[in-house]
């Protein structure tokens, strides 16, 4: 994924003395949270957000699951060059999962990339994009990883607050999933102290936040690890669903192997709980499962579905799929799709295996061929297309709470875009002109369509 910084031009460059900058985020949400606090921690000390070809410094968060995504960062920087061929005061920081793989690597093929900084740096790069501003000689790299979270500068307590906020409760994972390359460029999984991620919740409510979604790569076991304070995640989330003000709670990803019952009662318990669950379920053979270090069983899984859905029967299940894994065969991949079948996800993500260097599964036998992955994957993906379409259908002729997010566009125009408390996508009609991002509004489903659903607002009490 790809989110630019989407501000309007402003003429040519430094209409206003104020340096600017531009973000282009890959990955996770875990990445688009580091981009937003970095964007407004640089808004309070003086720069601006601007497109990519006014901007003084460039930064670029990175992802490497796969080998796409890392792919597209060295074309972004085949591109780039041009800017600081043009301009050479324009500089690049390039952050995030690539970053902490390749590291001061980036230096000898691209002079104008002048940071390298990991997910522990963030902190420190606002203040280096000032220090590299002002001595163009200057290179600098911030590749450590941490022994606890470093938290980072309050700035939701002086800015304004996006209505459906991100919080990274935890930084790093330590499960070593065997085709996974999280665990080593983000380091040991590190929980902040309770009290801080509710300060952070708190200061985005009374800024104006209306949901918030708490991220880590594997929530669930949130504290239980040596920079934790022995909070657990089903306290913390109790802790910040009671936050008065807080409309919709979320939280991705959870492991299956970690999801407490503790946490599974809370969807009954919270009225500000959405009712959505993110749980990767990867392949739905129990022999891969166990090849991919996944530490749970098919059987298990379904217990937690039943579990989820006894509590919270209009529960929103989505998943990760992996197809291609060394040694699956077509028994296997039959599997996964019983399983998907069985489930009826209302959406999933699914992906064909990508050897990542240096990972365990890219040395197993039995890699599997391009092509077989290919039509897997495709077959796969026209089930789910079929369940997604069951699951958008039963929404119609409903009328659902919806929080909006922005004017629909192209295909859309004219009509408004938000999502209902399961995280699906509505469009809808609204008779005025009115500004409405970050309200709450009732919408009448009509049409379900491939992936949202469209109807018109209605107006009334709740
Ligand atoms: N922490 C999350 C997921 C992080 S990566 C979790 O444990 O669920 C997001 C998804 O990318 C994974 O769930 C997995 O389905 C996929 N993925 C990770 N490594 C991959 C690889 N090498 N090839 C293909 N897909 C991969
Ligand atoms: Fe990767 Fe597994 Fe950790 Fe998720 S839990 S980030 S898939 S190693
Ligand atoms: Fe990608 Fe790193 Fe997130 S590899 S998915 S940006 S943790």
């Amino acid at each position: 994924m790809e989110l630019r910084t989407g501000h309007t031009h402003t003429g040519g460059r430094d209409p206003d003395s104020r340096p600017g900058f531009h973000i282009i985020t890959f990955g996770c949400q875990m990445n688009v949270c580091d981009s937003q606090w970095l964007e407004q921690s640089l808004s309070l000390r003086g720069w601006r957000p601007v497109p990519e070809d006014k901007a003084e410094a460039i930064v670029i968060n990175t992802c490497s699951v796969r080998e796409k995504p890392e792919q597209k960062v060295y074309s972004l920087l085949g591109r780039l060059r041009s800017l600081w061929k043009a301009d050479p005061r324009v500089f690049v920081a390039v952050g995030g999962c690539v970053a902490q793989q390749i590291g001061e690597g980036f230096w000898n093929r691209f002079p104008f990339v002048r940071l390298v900084f990991g997910s522990d740096g963030v902190a420190q790069v606002p203040a280096a994009l000032d220090q590299l501003r002002e001595d163009p000689g200057l290179r600098l790299s911030y590749l450590d990883f941490c022994s606890s979270y470093p938290e980072r500068e309050r700035v939701w307590n002086q800015a304004c607050a996006p209505s459906q906020a991100f919080v990274t409760i935890m930084q790093g994972c330590d499960n070593f999933c065997a085709y996974c390359i999280v665990p080593y460029t983000r380091g040991r999984q590190k929980s902040r102290p309770l009290p801080e991620v509710i300060t952070e919740c708190s200061d985005l409510v009374r800024s104006g936040a209306r949901e918030i979604t708490l991220l880590g790569q594997n929530v669930n076991s949130y504290g239980q690890d040596q920079s934790g304070d022995g909070g657990s995640f089903a306290q913390l989330l109790e802790e910040v669903c009671a936050l008065p003000g807080l409309e919709r709670v979320r939280f991705t990803t959870s492991h299956p192997k970690d999801l407490h019952p503790q946490v599974i009662q809370a969807f009954g318990r919270h009225q500000n709980l959405c009712p959505a669950l993110h749980l990767p379920l990867q392949s739905g053979s129990d022999r891969i499962l166990q090849k991919m270090g996944r530490r749970y069983t098919t059987s298990q899984y379904l217990e937690l579905v039943a579990a989820l859905r006894r509590v919270r029967p209009d529960i929103v299940l989505s998943t990760d799929l992996i197809v291609g894994f060394p040694g699956e065969t077509e028994e296997d991949f039959e599997q996964t799709l019983d399983m998907v079948r069985r489930i009826g996800f209302d959406s999933s993500f699914s992906f064909k295996y990508s050897p990542r260097p240096g990972v365990r599964a890219s040395l197993m036998p039995g890699q599997v061929a391009e092509e077989v992955k290919a039509g897997r994957l495709q077959r796969l993906q026209v089930l789910q297309e079929e369940l997604t379409q069951h699951s958008l259908d039963r929404l119609k002729g409903r009328v659902i709470p919806v929080l909006v997010e922005k004017r629909g566009a192209s295909r859309f125009e004219g009509q408004w875009q938000g999502r209902e408390a399961g995280g699906r996508v509505v469009h809808f009609t609204w008779p005025s002109d009115q500004e409405l991002t970050g309200r709450f509004v009732r919408v009448r489903v009509q049409t379900a369509m491939k992936h949202s659903v469209s109807g018109e607002a209605v107006k009334g009490p709740w």
